[in-house]
């Protein structure tokens, strides 16, 4: 049973009881409904209490349903809503926890509300790129006044109720509880205190205004603009507030259904809905059940304190997890400490941070020259220089004096987890912990799960992942693991999209119009180009038969490395991130063009876009075949969180399945006639030309 009826004396208590957030899916509803039904008959019940059982009063919608047809199946939402209205007994909503969404809007529709304190009270709904569509943007207006309830909707942020119930004349809540575990009992009691007044009160009829209402709006539209330029719900959401202050509140009923159900179909939306899910997804690992017994991480060793150390440490600090920090010689361990305390102090400075909160963190902080002194850690991570001789040193110090039981990780970016696991004698107990620079800003976190990995151990980091407020997606072990897997691909495309008679800024400029973060070339430039050119000449002798331009070489050789070296494939000023474009760099292009007898040809924007995007497509195609990643949702998490993809089109396999992959594999087929391309990449990855052919999608 989804919702729970029962008597109480002489008031009904109606429970919603469906876990985890009391999401009203279709059963809810019908649920909801026949206990009014039964209520209104029963003559024992003067009046009727609707509450949620567990964490949540109700977190709205059920997310799942969306694009369905049990979404809208009766009872609806708005139907459930009505009959609440029509009750011929009053209706009170006892609200605790979490009241969210089409959660707050059945409540909206209740005759009184009781809320416990504590409780967090949103339309969230256009985080997920829609607008609240049973009523909300209608009636919070009217027990809240205009201009909070549009900020609500416009920012989808939670409130607290006992800070909304300090609103003047606000009509959401009728009465506050004095706790949340004597909420049902006052409910209860304020249920009988209203059960004979009459009319019942209707949120519905409350007046709505404001007295500057058309120069209120248009302000709140040009400012929603600037905020939201790629996603079209919070415009929609000032238009229907606009409507409900401007007719009657069927009229504005109207508009907003309207509304609503043309967001519901726009890809915005759909992507967001979709990263709400694959957000949640992410942290479930298929073979590895939700019981199973996690591993108690109180203290962590980080083992380097380079670029990626001091990133890694201050996740822990700003958590409240003591950390040691190691190194091979005192300066490094100065330099590292120095530059932790830096950022937290410009963190400080921007008042981003409390000066009682910075010295707590930089408390947790300890460091040591002695792997001894790391015997006591639950958690070490090493982030020791790229190589495998280093990485061995390192492992089997840490073999000889971590605690039985210590989870070992590694922050490696291309070296073999399980070689690395082999140095030790607990290869169950290492794992690849892979994150992104910078370490204490980036959310995604790759966790790389070796052949002997235990399970308990991929349960711990995924749990601690959440702790210090990371993405954390599994990857299997393979070269670039998911990501730079990927990036190589990428990247490669860049490469000869120069080659064929693209600059680097033309390249840059179409991608980053489709709303890249940054285009390939100003990525390399912050990410250091000489790091690519390493991996190369490393894997030149691998990947012999691998076809690449030689342009980013040639730039390495000239010692343009990026913003670190002031030149990469732009020039850059001192203490500015503006990319310059260089007459060298696009002569050198040329030059090299000429030297392999390739006449340059004008490519489009949207040849541009399609080869870097389905470059990345067709590779997470065959990572998804090799088992690397378990699901389609994991990869588009990567590329949201770690690689700039752009969120509206809810990374790159769901914007291939909204193009549809016949469509991605007729343009790969297009590609690979290229002679300057390759053609064998362009081969569409089995499971894709499956998909493509059943008309099926990824996710
Ligand atoms: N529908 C279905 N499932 C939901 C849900 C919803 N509205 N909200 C949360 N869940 C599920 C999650 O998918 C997750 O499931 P899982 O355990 O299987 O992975 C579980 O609840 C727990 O979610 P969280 O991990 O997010 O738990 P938290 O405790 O951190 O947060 C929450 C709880 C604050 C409710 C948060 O989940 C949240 O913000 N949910 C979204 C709320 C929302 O957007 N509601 C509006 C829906 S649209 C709507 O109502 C339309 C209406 O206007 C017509
Ligand atoms: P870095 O060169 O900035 O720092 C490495 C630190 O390790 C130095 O301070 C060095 O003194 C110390 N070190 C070297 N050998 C040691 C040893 N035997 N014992 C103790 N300390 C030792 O390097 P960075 O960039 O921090 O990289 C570290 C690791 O993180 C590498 O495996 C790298 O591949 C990985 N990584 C790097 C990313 C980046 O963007 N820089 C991103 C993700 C992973």
């Amino acid at each position: 049973m989804t919702a729970q009826y029962e008597l109480h004396g002489d008031i009904a208590v109606i429970t919603l009881n469906n876990p985890p957030v009391n999401g009203l899916g279709l059963a809810t509803r019908q649920g909801i409904a026949d206990g009014l039904a039964k209520a209104n008959a029963e003559t024992a019940a003067r009046a009727i209490v609707i509450t949620g059982a567990g964490k949540a009063f109700s977190g709205g919608a059920d997310i799942k349903e969306f694009g369905s047809p049990k979404a809208m199946q009766e009872p609806n939402l708005l139907s459930v809503i009505l009959s609440i209205e029509n009750s011929s007994k009053p209706v009170v909503a006892a609200i605790h926890s979490v009241v969210m969404g089409g959660g707050l809007e059945l409540a909206l529709g209740c005759h009184y509300r009781i809320a416990a304190p504590g409780t967090s009270v949103a339309l969230p709904e256009v985080k997920l790129g829609l607008l609240p569509g049973a009523g909300g943007t209608q009636r919070l207006p009217r027990a809240l006044g205009v201009e909070p309830a549009l900020n609500m909707i416009v920012s989808g942020e939670p409130i607290k109720s006992e800070m909304l119930a300090m609103l003047p004349g606000q009509k959401l809540f009728d009465r506050m509880a004095t706790s949340a575990e004597a909420l049902l009992e006052e409910a209860l009691a304020y249920a009988r205190s209203v059960a004979d007044a009459r009319p019942m009160p209707l949120v519905r009829e409350l007046p709505c205004r404001h007295p500057q209402g058309d120069a209120y709006f248009q302000f709140a539209r040009n400012m929603v603009k600037g905020m939201a330029k790629n996603f079209p719900a919070p415009g929609k959401c000032v238009d229907a507030v606009q409507a409900a202050t401007k007719g009657k509140f069927d009229s504005g009923m109207t508009t907003e259904r309207e509304l609503f159900i043309n967001l519901m179909w726009t890809p915005e939306s759909k992507a967001l809905r979709h990263i709400f899910m694959a957000e949640r997804a992410a942290s479930k690992i298929p073979d590895v059940p939700a019981d199973t017994p996690l591993r108690a991480i109180n203290s962590v060793a980080v083992i380097g304190a380079g670029t990626m150390g001091g990133g890694i440490a201050m996740n822990f600090l700003n958590a409240g997890i003591p950390v040691v920090m190691l190194e091979m010689k005192q300066d490094a361990l100065d330099r590292g400490v120095a530059t932790i305390r830096k950022n937290y102090e410009s963190q400080v400075k921007k008042g981003k941070l409390k000066q009682d909160k910075y010295d707590q963190r930089m408390g947790l902080l300890s460091t040591t020259l002695s792997y001894d002194a790391l015997k006591d850690a639950d958690m070490v991570i090493e982030a020791v220089f790229e190589e495998i001789g280093v990485k061995e040193a390192v492992f089997k110090e840490l073999d000889r004096v971590m605690k039985p039981g210590a989870i070992l990780a590694s922050n490696t970016s291309t070296l073999n987890v399980d070689t690395i696991a082999s140095f030790t004698k607990r290869p169950q107990d290492v794992v690849g912990l892979h994150f992104f620079s910078p370490a204490n800003v980036m959310r995604l976190l790759e966790v790389v799960r070796g052949a002997k990995t235990a399970k308990d151990v991929m349960a711990t980091v995924m749990v601690i992942a959440k702790k210090i407020k990371k993405t954390a997606v599994v990857s299997g072990v393979c070269d670039g693991f998911i990501g730079n897997r990927m990036i190589e691909q990428y990247g490669r495309q860049g490469g000869f999209l120069l080659d064929e008679g693209c600059t680097p800024a033309q390249v840059d400029k179409a991608i980053e119009k489709f709303g890249f973060a940054m285009g390939p070339f100003r990525m390399g430039d912050l990410a250091g180009n000489d790091i690519g050119w390493a991996i190369r000449k490393r894997r030149s002798v691998e990947r012999a038969d691998m076809k690449y331009s030689r342009t980013a070489d040639l730039l390495c050789e000239k010692g343009r490395f990026g913003q670190k070296t002031g030149a990469g494939w732009y020039d850059y000023v001192a203490g500015k991130r503006d990319a310059i474009p260089n007459a060298d760099v696009v002569q050198m292009i040329e030059d090299y063009r000429k030297a392999k007898g390739i006449t340059p040809r004008k490519i489009s924007d949207e040849e541009i876009v399609q080869r870097l995007v389905y470059s990345l497509v067709n590779e997470a195609a065959r990572i998804l075949e090799d088992g690397i990643a378990s699901r389609a949702s994991d990869i588009d998490m990567v590329y949201l969180m770690g690689y700039g993809f752009p969120i509206y089109r809810g990374g790159p396999m769901n914007y291939a399945d909204q193009v549809g992959l016949f469509n991605v594999v007729q343009a790969m087929k297009r590609f690979a006639l290229n002679p300057l391309d390759d053609a064998k990449f362009w081969e569409p990855a089995p499971l894709l030309a499956r998909l493509a052919a059943e008309g099926k999608t990824f996710n």
